[in-house]
């Protein structure tokens, strides 16, 4: 168990948005200079390549991004970087929403499969609403919240955690019933989002699929009640769960797929609260 005190300053420290209250906002017509250039075209920028993604942004209708958040690159602050992509705020319509840009180096040439999918999702009531997709750049809703882990390290509360849980795997119940699978969910310590509010988002769609056998529901499993420092960090505000009597529930779930088993699962997490 983590001592009050850290977990206080570290509550204080994430709610002032990681020491950067201010997000450094650039309009659109600035972003031609350093690093913002390497960062539009992570992680090497030229000045084609540029000038392609500028008119991109411009057809969005994007005026400004800002930049703040957990992660860095090149010294500046960003919501998140991953292999495929650099997640930033960008303001539409005076609006902030989260843009994802495609790293020149991805294994992806577009990000339209990730569009199709978070559409997908989104039909499920699922992941950051999807507002537009381009070659090199995804628009979506901006969950400004902090994701699972950092999340499960300040709300201790047993109640507030189980019901947080549930609704992750109603939402991946949702997803197996539809048969996309997300297909990161058994190592997801990036892709939840949970929002002020206190409700979840999933994201990260780009390796979704609606070929395979979805295995949502199982792979979230693993991940939150079976194996990790999540899965313990959970065991400590949830209780300890009896593993082999979950993979047997797990196992049933998967072959018959029916919501009694779904239930019989949310029942050996801890989790459940008489769903029908
Ligand atoms: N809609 C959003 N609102 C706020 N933050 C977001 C949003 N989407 C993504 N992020 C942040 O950006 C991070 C990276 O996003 P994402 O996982 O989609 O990128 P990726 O390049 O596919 O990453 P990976 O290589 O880990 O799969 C997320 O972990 C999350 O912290
Ligand atoms: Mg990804």
């Amino acid at each position: 168990m983590l001592p009050k005190t850290f977990i206080l300053a570290r509550r204080n420290r994430l709610e002032r948005g990681c020491g950067l209250a201010e997000a450094f906002r650039i309009s659109i017509d600035q972003l031609d200079r350093e690093p913002y250039m390497s960062i539009i075209c992570y992680p090497r920028p030229s000045e084609q390549e540029f000038r392609t993604r500028l008119e991109e942004l411009r057809k969005l209708d994007i005026t400004e991004l800002q930049f703040k958040g957990e992660k860095e690159v090149f010294n500046t602050p960003v919501l998140g970087k991953g292999y495929v992509g650099v997640v930033v705020i960008a303001v539409r319509d005076d609006r902030k929403e989260a843009l994802k840009i495609r790293r020149v180096d991805a294994d992806r040439v577009q990000m339209q499969h990730e569009g199709e999918m978070l559409k997908r999702a989104n039909s499920l009531y699922v992941g950051p609403k999807l507002l537009k997709v381009g070659e090199n750049f995804l628009l979506m809703q901006f969950i400004d919240g902090l994701l699972l882990p950092a999340w499960l390290e300040i709300n201790r509360e047993r109640k507030q955690a189980a019901n947080l849980l549930r609704e992750v795997l109603e939402q991946c119940w949702r997803l197996d019933k539809a048969g996309l699978d997300h297909g990161e969910l058994s190592h997801a310590p990036k892709h939840i989002i949970i929002n002020r509010n206190g409700k979840p988002f999933i994201v990260d769609f780009e390796s979704a699929s609606e070929d395979r056998r979805p295995s949502n529901v199982t792979s979230i499993c693993q991940f939150l009640f079976i194996g990790g420092a999540v899965a313990e960090e959970v065991a400590e505000i949830l209780g300890r769960v009896d593993k082999e009597t979950l993979i047997d529930a797990l196992r049933d779930y998967k072959k018959y797929g029916t919501r009694e088993g779904f239930k019989r699962v949310l029942e050996v997490c801890n989790i459940s609260d008489n769903v029908s």
